[in-house]
């Protein structure tokens, strides 16, 4: 058994800010970071518009950000939660810029302020189109410094360690090795991030498969607005591939048009705002567009931009259009929304609390109520580093006792796993191709009752398959990672059912 002071689950944005605020202000305490892929992969990675902060109180204002995100929101953000987090912006961001973290400035060294779709002013603070790299990068620096922080990267956490509604840590394998340990912490902070590879179709990495909720669940957390999945409206289209490349909403903040395949704006008869209206209304209008017209995609057009301001901000999606055949300068970039980021999740308060005591989440894992319905574009690295700081802050005044283990909780701790035959691996990776197109069909931008509950009566089978085949220790942590996948594609179902009335991002027809 490991023992830490603090143990985080996940080493984007959110996890590490925690790490590095708590091991600055206490070097004698132990800080322990568990990670299931490389250090740094995770979505944060890949953030590219960047991060919405008030920067000026001359062309913008803390209220017009407020009421941008309330909108977007669809009438269910927390309002106190909106102005708390928005306000905190200005203080999250010099800090991120302490830790040398660049942001893009325009000739008189004013921030280039980018403008992204629900935003009535530019106030998005971005590092070219490689925002999140830029950010996780300089983080992981000022993380490595400290000495008190262990980042274990290719560590998988399987459960969390909870008895009578208080956690005690979590029971990780490390994935080369396949031995299990029990971490024992103090305090333990999910910071693992979305959902996206649920889906058929994401913008996000294959790391992204909800384990944190799925563990918080199963503990007994409350988790909450899992309907409101945010499918972001612009991926490039490609036939095959599944984790889509992201043309960043800044492309049409920057004046790109939306059109389909005869030239026209479509979106301007649905919205006056055209293609800068929330991500939400841009998705369902082109969902809509493509059932209408039976086409696989629609297009952003930039060849009317001012090409060399536009490779400048976006050299990733240049360089990466090209090298998949579209030229932007001379030709339509072919698009289709795809899952992108997930409003709800693992319950907290302003302090980063689950209604698990020692167990708090922090990031896209978390529902802190700042989205609502649907984020506001750019609000969610924001929310990461805004929410790191609330925890630490919390947690900095809270007595440190050993949060000592339960011999009941000791003696749960299972044998290595067993490695996996081909052919189990072969069963494991059809089942979740198979998830991920029901996933895509049935719990889409569109849904209906019929379809949900056929799509709860699936997963509900081949949970139970699972759950009788790990019972007979054919255990491996890529059945785990999949059992999650199921559980977070139950409770978006689930919560999905419940929703009478459309907002947002949700979306269902024929009750
Ligand atoms: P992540 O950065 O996803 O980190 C999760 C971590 O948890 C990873 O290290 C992962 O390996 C680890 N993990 C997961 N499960 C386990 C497990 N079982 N055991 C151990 N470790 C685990 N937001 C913005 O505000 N602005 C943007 O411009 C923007 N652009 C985006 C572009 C793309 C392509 C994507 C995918 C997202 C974008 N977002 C953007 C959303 C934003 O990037 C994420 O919401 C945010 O980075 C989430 O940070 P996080 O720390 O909560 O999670
Ligand atoms: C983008 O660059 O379009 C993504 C922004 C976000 O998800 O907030």
């Amino acid at each position: 058994m490991e023992k830490t002071n603090y143990l985080i689950l996940g080493s984007g944005v959110a996890g590490l800010t925690f790490a590095l605020k708590m091991a600055t202000r206490f070097p004698d305490r132990k800080i322990t970071i568990i990670t299931k892929g490389d250090e740094d992969e995770s979505n944060t990675k890949y953030a590219q518009g960047g991060v919405a902060v008030v920067t000026s109180e001359i062309t913008d204002s803390y209220q017009d950000h407020i009421e941008d995100t309330l909108i977007a929101g669809a009438g269910l953000c927390d309002l106190s939660v909106v102005e708390m987090v928005i306000k905190n912006g200005p203080k999250r961001l010099q800090e991120l810029i302490s830790w040398g973290a660049n942001f893009d400035k325009n000739k008189t060294g004013n921030f280039d302020l980018g403008m992204e779709g629900g935003h009535s002013a530019s106030r998005v603070l971005h590092h070219k189109d490689q925002t999140g790299f830029e950010i996780e990068q300089k983080i992981l620096k000022q993380v490595h410094r400290q000495e008190n922080i262990e980042l274990l990267p290719h560590h998988f956490a399987l459960d969390l360690l909870v008895e009578n509604n208080r956690c005690y840590g979590a029971k990780v394998i490390h994935i080369v090795s396949k031995k299990t340990t029990i971490f024992q912490a103090d305090f333990t902070i999910l910071a693992t991030g979305g959902i996206g590879n649920t889906y058929q179709h994401s913008s996000n990495p294959s790391i992204a498969t909800g384990d944190g909720i799925a563990m918080a669940f199963r503990a007994g957390a409350t988790i909450l607005d899992m309907e409101f999945i945010q499918f972001h409206p612009t991926v490039f289209y490609e036939k095959e591939s599944k984790n889509k490349f992201l043309i960043s909403e800044a492309v049409r903040g920057f004046g790109a048009h939306l059109k389909n395949k005869r030239g026209e704006r479509f979106l301007l008869k649905i919205d006056s705002r055209g293609e800068l209206a929330s991500r939400d209304i841009v998705s369902q209008a082109i969902n809509m567009e493509l059932k209408k017209s039976g086409e696989p995609c629609v297009f952003l057009d930039c060849t009317h931009l001012d090409m060399d301001k536009f490779k400048k901000h976006f050299p990733t999606i240049v360089q990466t259009c090209i090298a998949k055949g579209v030229n932007p300068a001379r030709a339509w970039i072919p698009v289709v929304p795809a899952q992108h980021y997930l409003c709800g999740g693992v319950d907290v308060d302003t302090n980063g609390q689950t209604s698990i005591q020692h167990l708090y989440a922090c990031g896209e894992v978390s529902r802190t109520g700042l989205h609502g319905a649907n984020r506001l574009a750019s609000n969610s690295l924001l929310e990461a580093l805004v929410y790191a700081d609330n925890i630490f802050k919390h947690l900095a005044s809270c007595d440190l006792k050993e949060n000592k283990l339960p011999i009941s909780l000791e003696n749960k701790n299972n044998p290595d796993f067993i490695p996996m035959t081909n052919a189990h691996q072969i069963q494991l990776q059809d089942l979740k191709t198979e998830l991920q197109a029901l996933m895509s069909s049935s719990v889409g931008i569109v849904r209906n009752d019929a379809d949900l509950k056929i799509a709860q009566n699936r997963m509900t089978e081949w949970k139970s398959i699972l759950e009788n085949t790990t019972q007979k220790h054919l255990l491996n942590w890529k059945m785990v990672e999949i059992l999650n996948q199921i559980e977070v594609g139950l409770l978006i179902v689930e919560h999905s059912l419940k929703r009478k009335e459309n907002c947002g991002g949700f979306m269902k027809l024929n009750y």
